[in-house]
C-alpha cells in the first residue's frame, strides 16, 4: 500500500489505473470504514481511500481541533483490509487558497437534520468530496466508484444527488451500518464517551428501534410517536436533536400512503454528555 500527501503524487499513481474505487473518511478509523473498503475493492482497479480531517464541515464550537488523528494506526489497518493507496493530504496541500468556491445543497434536502443543527455542514461536505473527486477520478477512463456509510444517511443522499446533477461519471454505493455488540452504531466520536456515557450511548439505536416499531404496529400519528421517543431519551439525561421517521427517497415526513414496508428511515440525533452520535435505522 502507498501513501501518499501531495495531490500530484496521487494523479502520478492512479494514471496507469482506469476505475479507481474510493472510500473518502476523516480518519481514526474502526470496523465500520474498514467495511466500506472491504466493499470497495472489488468495485475497482485500484483501491483509494482518503483521510482528511475537513475544516470546513465543522462549526466553530465543534471538535475540528480535538478531532481525532490517528494516521500511523490507520495505515495499517488499510494495508490489513487490502487498500491500495491512501491519500492523507495537508490543509495546505488541499486547500492551499481560502476554499470560497463551494458546492451548495440544494436545500430541500441540505437544510433539515443535520442542516438545520450543523448549519453549513453539508457545504462543507459537498465540497471537499467534489474536491476529492476531482483529484481522484479526474483522469480515470472507466466508471468510478466510491463508497459511503449508511450512518450518515442524509450525507450518502447529499453525494448522491451532487453525482447525478452534475453528471459525474460515478457510481456511488452506500455500506451498512457497522454497530458494536449491544447496537450502538460505529463512530470515531464513540471514543469520546466516558464509561457511563459508553453504556447509555445504545439508547439512542434503541429509540430508534421503538419509533419503527410504533409505525409497523400502526400507529400513524408520528408527532405522538416522535415527541413520546424524543422525551423518554430527554428524560435519560440526552440533549436530543432529532428523532424521527421520513421517507427514505427524499427524508421529507410520511404521508399515510408512504407507510410501506422499505420505504421509511427513524434518524436520530442527540447529545450524550458533550458527545453528539446519530444513528438511523432503515424499516
Ligand atoms: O463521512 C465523513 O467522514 C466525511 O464527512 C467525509 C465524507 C470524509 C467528508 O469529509
Amino acid at each position: 500500500m502507498q501513501v501518499v500527501h501531495t495531490i500530484a503524487e496521487l494523479r502520478q499513481l492512479l494514471a496507469r489505473f482506469d476505475a479507481p474505487a474510493f472510500v473518502p473518511t476523516m480518519g481514526n478509523l474502526h470496523a465500520g470504514h474498514l467495511a466500506l473498503v472491504r466493499q470497495a475493492k472489488p468495485l475497482g482497479d485500484v483501491t483509494v481511500a482518503s483521510i482528511f480531517v475537513n475544516r470546513l464541515q465543522f462549526l466553530p464550537h465543534e471538535d475540528f481541533d480535538t478531532y481525532p488523528r490517528t494516521l500511523q494506526a490507520d495505515c495499517e489497518q488499510l494495508a490489513a483490509h487490502g487498500c491500495d493507496v491512501v491519500f492523507a493530504p495537508s490543509e495546505t496541500e488541499l486547500y492551499p487558497q481560502p476554499q470560497t468556491f463551494k458546492v451548495h445543497a440544494p436545500a430541500a434536502l441540505g437544510d433539515l437534520l443535520e442542516g438545520h443543527f450543523r448549519p453549513g455542514f453539508f457545504t462543507g461536505v459537498s465540497t471537499v468530496v467534489m474536491k476529492l473527486f476531482q483529484i481522484v477520478f479526474g483522469q480515470s477512463k472507466g466508471q468510478g466508484h466510491a463508497v459511503f456509510g449508511k450512518k450518515d444517511y442524509q450525507q450518502l443522499m447529499v453525494i448522491r444527488q451532487m453525482v447525478r446533477q452534475f453528471a459525474l461519471p460515478l457510481s456511488i454505493h452506500g455500506g451498512e451500518i457497522e454497530r458494536a455488540e449491544d447496537g450502538l452504531a460505529l463512530s470515531s466520536r464513540n471514543g469520546y464517551l466516558s464509561t457511563s456515557e459508553r453504556a447509555e450511548a445504545v439508547q439512542l439505536s434503541l429509540a430508534l428501534k421503538t419509533l419503527a416499531a410504533g409505525v409497523l404496529g400502526g400507529e400513524h400519528n408520528l408527532a405522538a410517536l416522535e415527541q413520546h421517543a424524543m422525551a423518554a431519551l430527554a428524560q435519560r439525561g440526552w440533549a436530543v436533536d432529532y428523532l424521527t421517521v421520513r421517507r427514505r427517497d427524499d427524508l421529507q415526513a410520511p404521508g399515510t400512503p408512504d407507510f410501506q414496508p422499505g420505504q421509511l428511515v427513524a434518524l436520530g440525533a442527540a447529545k450524550i454528555g458533550q458527545t453528539r452520535l446519530i444513528d438511523n435505522l432503515e424499516f
